[in-house]
């Protein structure tokens, strides 16, 4: 039996309406940004202890408005770190190779691209364009060939350290801008934040 043949008017009205419902969808998850969001210092110094290395007030501030309504990538024992948990007002994802960890308020993934995977689908239902990959160190390191954008606070000053930003290849990004700012009473250093995004 030869197959039915299919009436071409038919096929151009399923494309038609295809392109009519696809132009109407919001942002698929796959057009989500992946942005790193870090403060260094001069040698990368990234934190000590668990803990922050630098007072920066009007980084902090700039931190809140890049990330207020961002689902948010964390390792471990930088959720561990925070002073209060989850941070407000967005999705706070958790990676950690425990599977028995609990992290209340937060989602807990056992890897880095699902906990993307579902960051962006958070993003994506709520029209938000980017999700946040904010620390520490082992996640920075394993988001570096996942990440499409990065804003770097880079601190004029040294500390010490226990964890660094990992070493990447300045050649891969695009500097988009950059914002100096003075020390003063609130911020104990001088520093410059720097977006990038994949070239
Ligand atoms: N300066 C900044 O901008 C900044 C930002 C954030 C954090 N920090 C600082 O960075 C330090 C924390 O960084 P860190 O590197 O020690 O810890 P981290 O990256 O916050 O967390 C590490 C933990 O995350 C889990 N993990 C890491 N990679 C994973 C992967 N690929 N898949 C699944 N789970 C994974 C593991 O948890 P388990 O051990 O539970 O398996 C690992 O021990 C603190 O001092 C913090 O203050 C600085």
């Amino acid at each position: 039996m030869s197959p039915k043949p299919v009436h071409c008017a038919s096929i151009a009205a399923v494309i038609t309406e295809f392109h009519v419902a696809t132009s109407t969808f919001p942002v698929t998850a796959d057009t989500i940004g992946v942005r790193i969001v870090a403060a260094i210092g001069r040698r990368g110094e990234l934190g000590r202890d668990n803990r922050l290395l630098f007072r920066l007030k009007a980084d902090m501030a700039n931190y809140r408005r890049i990330t207020a309504k961002t689902p948010l990538v964390m390792g471990r024992k930088t959720w561990e770190s925070l002073p209060k948990r989850p941070l407000p007002g967005r999705p706070n994802i958790v990676a950690t190779r425990n599977l028995d960890f609990l992290a209340p308020g937060a989602f807990v993934y056992s890897s880095l691209p699902p906990a993307l995977a579902a960051a962006r689908a958070m993003a994506s239902a709520s029209g938000v364009p980017e999700v946040s990959i904010i620390g520490g160190a082992a996640i920075y390191e394993a988001g570096l060939a996942l990440a499409t954008h990065m804003t770097l606070t880079e601190v004029d000053a040294e500390a010490e350290a226990t964890v660094f930003f990992p070493r990447f290849d300045r050649s891969l990004w695009r500097e988009t801008s950059s914002v100096h700012v003075a020390a003063d009473a609130d911020n104990e250093a001088s520093f410059v934040i720097r977006e990038f995004e994949r070239k």
